[in-house]
């Protein structure tokens, strides 16, 4: 056991953390945390910590849990943690990168700083970066590190489905699928999409003969799953036999799934950054992989 370094997690990401932790045999210790009837946070952490310390915690739905990564954090620097790196399999925030209206807040620099400005290194997997390349851009520290789940997606692909086109629902989402399409050697097609309002979209998908064929449309996410729901309409309007839907991370909010098979998606996989009974894919190894970099 390497006592020099250890896990710190909260119940979301307990599971994926344990198995982080037990590839690079470290200790994995769970925060407590409650809330007082007004809302207020009650946090505690274990008091003897090494000088390193991993905060594990996929940050869906982040409010509260960016109250409780900087309380637990403070506290870890009060009880010896020299080094802090934050693994956010999901991280918030990410895709406000710029100021539509005036006086919108860029969420992305704002966040970002914070994180800076208290984790030593930070590490998450396709983070939404629009139009900015690196993630030290959105978070200004040395170690900031956005890996991707192509190569673990494709292994997964080529197993599931070996002759299926990889369909990419927006211009960002190309980054993703040719890289699947070259690694498992198959065909990847890219339609443009343009968002008019949370559950609202509008995609043209590409001149290309999708008839008979089975697709499976790759994203970074599905949220509302409108996105993923109106490329299979159009995908089966033009002939397609069978798509199916992987997402790194499933937010699926509300009746996302329900919107998204009803709309003729048969199947729905993704990473398991967010837990959700549709993980196929654990990524615990890859994360293990990056931690070891910065060491
Ligand atoms: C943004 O462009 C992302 O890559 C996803 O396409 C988007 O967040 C999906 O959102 P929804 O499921 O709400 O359409």
């Amino acid at each position: 056991m390497n006592d020099k370094i250890c896990t710190l997690t909260f119940d979301n990401s307990a599971e994926q953390a344990k198995l982080f932790s037990q590839v690079l045999n470290i200790n994995c210790e769970l925060v407590h945390s409650r809330k007082f009837p007004d809302e207020e946070i009650l946090l505690s952490i274990p008091p003897a910590l090494p000088e390193h310390v991993v905060m594990f915690r996929s940050l869906h739905q982040p409010n509260d849990k960016i109250i409780e990564i900087l309380l637990a954090a403070k506290t870890a620097r009060k009880h010896n943690a020299k080094r802090i790196t934050l693994i956010a399999p999901y991280l918030c925030y990410m895709r406000q990168d710029i100021e539509n209206k005036p006086g919108e807040a860029i969420s992305q620099q704002i966040i970002g700083e914070l994180f800076a400005n208290t984790f030593d290194d930070v590490i998450t997997v396709d983070s939404h970066l629009h139009r900015i390349d690196h993630l030290d851009q959105a978070i200004p520290i040395e170690n900031a590190i956005n890996i991707m789940a192509t190569d673990p997606m494709s292994d997964f692909l080529e197993k599931q489905c070996p002759n299926t086109i990889i369909f990419g629902p927006d211009g960002e989402s190309e980054q993703w699928v040719s890289e699947i399409a070259e690694n498992i050697g198959g065909e990847f097609a890219v339609a443009q999409k343009v968002r008019r309002g949370d559950k609202s979209v509008k995609i043209e998908i590409p001149d290309k003969d999708f008839n008979g064929k089975d697709i499976t449309i790759v994203d970074d996410m599905a949220s509302t799953g409108r996105t993923i729901a109106l490329a299979t309409q159009l995908l089966k309007q033009a002939g397609a036999k069978s798509v199916n839907a992987l997402v790194t991370h499933a937010l699926f909010m509300g009746d996302a799934k329900n919107h998204m098979i009803k709309n003729g998606v048969e199947n729905i996989w993704s990473t398991d950054t967010i837990s959700d009974p549709s993980n196929k894919i654990q990524l615990h190894k890859l994360l293990a992989d990056s931690f070891k970099t910065i060491l």
